[in-house]
């Protein structure tokens, strides 16, 4: 993954829990500040409901009282304190008075409790309301709510007392308002409310004693549990009703227990809050809220690709500019200002350059100096051995020629011989330094190392054993599975055959020259090591040096194009030494050499057939001789 995705989904992660977060807690607000107004409002409602109730018993009392103080009712109680009363004659008394005071039930009382007139059930007077007479200060009591037997069944009533006394007796009235769909139409609720009564009037719960405004409620039997608790432990309680699947479908519920005199439960008043307008305000701002958090996303995802690329772009800048520089361009500089890290790193990295090229350039001088001076040297040296010869043979010449005549023809013949061999000579050593400069590039294909190898030992198979010469033995440890390699296997012959040249020089006396091939990471290597005479810790810091020869007609070319062949193939040379033991050279090779602007890869097959021994190997009789 690159710097920059990383960075990318660095910002993008945090972003994404910091609006997760956010969101979260927004809904979490949201839903807890509709919870808590949903419920005021409930509340609100059920102490009005409960202000209603107190000021209708009220209104109650009051009007039960003004039946109580009315000229009738006065004379009626005188009429029944009498002895020998006849209270038939009030059976249908009860029926007008209600009307006339707009109430729903009515009852007179005699002093013994038993029934005088009756609204509600004409028929039962005589009958017994002993609950009527026993010590109670019902003016204090107020109204209350109670059980009524009416004709048509029992129901629930709002009912107050009031007692006319005359002398010993006293006629109570009894008189009321029905709890039942009127009582709920006439009470007032806001949009989305409905208020539910249900009358605890039978021993089990039934649904057709749950009513509202209209009459029976639908599904009353979904209440049953509620009810039920209800009927249990009487108290305020809150519940909500699924009526469909859509949260929006769902109804809050306040309960309210309606209780009696005796604290029996006589009903529950149910306040219904539909929640529909809640859960589509809550859904608006959820959805308000997700397009605003999806355009923050897509805001913020903007932002941190930008973000990201701003902060990748100079490190990109930097590590371009690296890779430009060690290809070789060393005027390479980063452009990029500022006083941040970055800019400072490209500031410290453009100076490293500086100082970097600046030191190579130095190096370079006097690296280029020094091998001018060497090949100076090496020049003067070889040219200065044929020189002698042609100088004293001219001066030979003269001499003869000054003298006499007679043996002039035999000098003449035998100078001009000597001149012309030395000058094949002069001619030799130039070859040779023009072929040096005139190293190929080589030439790629698929290469086997070992069939390179073996080629060579063929080659020199002969020379191992001649006759005359101590023998030299062969040791090869070829590797099976040697992966095959991109090079020129020309020059890499020429290399090897360099290096067994070397190891058979240095095995005067005879030896074991041994020769292995192994895989590598990356590619293959090759040891060529010999138990010849081997070389001091000094002499190897030479080795490779162009024209180090310690052979009296060696060039000191041979590691020098052992080392080019093996650096033009991508690869690396070492040698391992010690003197009177033997000496190891290893050379490790890419299975392809890195693509540099001199490698050619040819279209045909490099299939040319190595060079022999011996046109590889200055020959002893072109070489310059030293001591001439
Ligand atoms: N296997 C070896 N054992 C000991 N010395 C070695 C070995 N290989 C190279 N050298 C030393 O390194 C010197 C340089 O070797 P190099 O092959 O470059 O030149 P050369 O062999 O002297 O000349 P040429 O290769 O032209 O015959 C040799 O003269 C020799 O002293
Ligand atoms: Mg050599």
């Amino acid at each position: 993954m690159t710097f920059r995705s990383k960075l990318f989904w660095v910002f993008t992660l945090a972003l994404l829990l910091s609006v997760g977060v956010i969101a979260a807690g927004v809904t979490l607000v949201t839903r807890r500040a509709f919870e808590d107004l949903n419920r005021r409002h409930s509340e609100s409602l059920v102490a009005q409901f409960e202000r209603e109730f107190e000021r209708r018993g009220q209104d109650v009392d009051h009007r039960v009282q003004g039946i109580a103080d009315a000229e009738g009712t006065v004379r009626m109680a005188i009429e029944l304190s009498r002895a020998k009363a006849d209270v038939s004659v009030y059976v249908n008394d009860a029926h007008g008075v209600s009307q006339s005071h707009q109430l729903d039930f009515l009852d007179f009382v005699g002093s013994d409790g038993s029934i005088i007139s009756s609204n509600e059930w004409p028929a039962r007077f005589g009958y017994k309301m002993e609950w009527l007479t026993q010590p109670q200060d019902w003016a204090a009591l107020g109204s209350f709510l109670t059980r009524v037997d009416t004709q048509e069944g029992p129901a629930l009533g709002l009912m107050a007392v009031s007692t006319v006394r005359v002398g010993d007796s006293n006629l109570y009235i009894l008189g009321g308002e029905r709890l039942g769909k009127d009582f709920l139409a006439s009470l007032v609720l806001p949009a989305g409310m409905r208020a539910l009564l249900y009358m605890n009037l039978d021993p089990s719960f039934q649904p057709a004693n749950l009513i509202d405004a209209s009459g029976p409620v639908e599904q009353g039997e979904r209440f049953a549990s509620f009810i039920d608790q209800e009927r249990q432990q009487p108290g305020k309680q809150t519940f909500e009703i699924a009526w469909t699947p859509d949260p929006s479908g769902s109804e809050a519920f306040h309960a309210l227990p309606l209780q009696g005199r005796q604290k029996e439960l006589l009903g529950v008043l149910l306040i219904g809050n539909s929640q529909q307008e809640v859960v589509e305000l809550e859904r608006r701002i959820r959805l308000l809220a997700l397009g605003v958090v999806a355009m923050g996303l897509l805001f913020g995802l903007l932002l941190s690709w930008w973000g990201a690329a701003r902060v990748t772009r100079p490190v990109r800048k930097l590590a371009e500019v690296a890779r430009e520089v060690s290809a070789g361009n060393w005027n390479a500089r980063v452009d990029i200002r500022g006083r941040h890290e970055i800019g400072q790193l490209a500031l410290a990295f453009n100076q490293m350059t500086h100082e970097l090229s600046e030191q190579r350039e130095r190096l370079l001088q006097a690296e280029r100096v020094a091998a001018w001076r060497e090949v100076a040297r090496r020049l003067a040296h070889e040219l200065k051995n044929p020189l002698f010869p042609l100088q004293t043979t001219v001066e030979n010449l003269r001499r003869a020629k000054e003298q006499s005549s007679d043996q002039f023809e035999e000098v003449f013949r035998e100078s001009t011989g000597i001149l012309l061999a030395e000058i094949d000579n002069l001619k030799t050593i130039v070859g040779r330094f023009s072929d040096f400069a005139k190293m190929p590039q080589p030439e790629l294909g698929p290469v086997n190392l070992n069939d390179v190898v073996r080629a060579i030992v063929k080659l020199f198979e002969a020379q191992f054993g001649a006759v005359g010469r101590p023998p030299i033995t062969s040791e090869l440890h070829l590797e099976e599975n040697l992966p095959v390699i991109q090079a020129d296997a020309t020059l890499l012959h020429r290399a090897i055959e360099n290096l067994v040249l070397n190891a058979m020089d240095a095995m005067p006396a005879g030896g074991v020259l041994m020769l292995r091939t192994t895989r590598e990471d990356g590619g293959v290597g090759l040891e060529v090591s010999d138990t010849g005479t081997g070389l001091t810790p000094e002499e190897c810091e030479r080795l490779f040096t162009p024209y180090y020869t310690t052979k009296q007609h060696g060039t000191g070319l041979g590691l020098a194009i052992v080392q080019s062949v093996v650096s033009d193939h991508g690869g690396r040379i070492s040698v391992e030494s010690e003197s009177g033991v033997g000496t190891s050279f290893h050379i490790h090779l890419p299975a392809k050499p890195p693509q540099g602007p001199a490698m050619v890869t040819p279209p045909a097959q490099n299939s040319a057939p190595p060079p022999s021994a011996e046109e590889t190997r200055p020959s002893s009789e072109s070489a310059p001789s030293e001591g001439a």
